[in-house]
């Protein structure tokens, strides 16, 4: 069964993300729906929410560590407190603008993985090494993996192209057909794509082989549009 994610970034407040959760839980036990789904809000609308098996909330950054003087972060005495055991890592927000080194990301993916957290790992290339070629592009993202053990049970990798994140530019289906071919030959983990999915192209997407589901950020922010994703990933699963 195919997996969908949305990653709310910087949007929604406690009071949206508090109705959109209830509007996917809505959705996913009146239409018996059993797909993975998980929803990444902001750390400030983090909750204790009732959610179905299904539906995980997750957290889109911590630091790795229980608690302690990291201004401006939170560590895992604050997802416990919401029973948390998701998160993002590598998203490449964090990589290109935060400046979140391959180091730093290893430490935390290594933290996270130790305490047994199901991880959602992002890589992807800019658009002046995909202009280079495949064996450019694959060679960046091979770094990318630099201390990440993939054999970990508990990850999902997410391939994510830079210049294809928000900006409405999609890779064809060629090129995002072979980068999963490549990448699948180094774990068994599933494969998600991200970059400007939605509503109008996930249905092509999530036929691509290798492809075993999105992770979607502004195209997800819409619950109407998320319910939609949702739907038509539950029947790619069917077939
Ligand atoms: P986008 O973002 O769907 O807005 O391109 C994807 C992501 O960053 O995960």
């Amino acid at each position: 069964m195919k997996i969908i994610a949305s990653n709310f970034k910087t949007n929604h407040t406690r009071k949206s993300t508090k109705k959109f959760i209830e509007d996917i839980n809505k959705l996913l036990t009146n239409e018996n729906i059993k797909n993975d789904v998980f929803i990444f809000p902001t750390s400030t609308s983090l909750d204790n929410f009732n959610t179905p098996n299904n539906l995980t909330v997750g957290v889109q950054n911590a630091y790795y560590v229980q608690n302690g003087s990291f201004t401006g972060e939170i560590g895992t005495e604050q997802l416990d407190e919401f029973g948390i055991k998701t998160i993002l890592i590598g998203h490449s927000e964090r990589r290109h603008i935060l400046g979140e080194s391959q180091k730093e990301i290893t430490l935390k993916y290594n933290y996270y993985k130790a305490l047994g957290y199901k991880i959602i790992y992002c890589v992807g290339e800019p658009l002046e090494i995909k202009e280079k070629g495949i064996s450019d592009t694959l060679g960046y993202i091979q770094k990318q993996f630099d201390g990440i053990d993939l054999n970990y049970e508990n990850v999902t990798v997410a391939y994510e192209p830079v210049w294809a994140i928000g900006t409405g530019l999609v890779p064809s289906v060629e090129d995002i057909a072979t980068i999963h071919k490549k990448l699948k030959k180094k774990f068994t983990q599933p494969l998600l794509y991200g970059g400007s999915v939605k509503t109008t192209n996930i249905e092509e997407i999530l036929s691509i082989p290798n492809v075993d589901g999105t992770l979607i950020g502004s195209g997800s922010w819409n619950v109407e549009d998320f319910k939609k994703m949702i739907e038509i990933t539950s029947k790619a699963g069917e077939k």
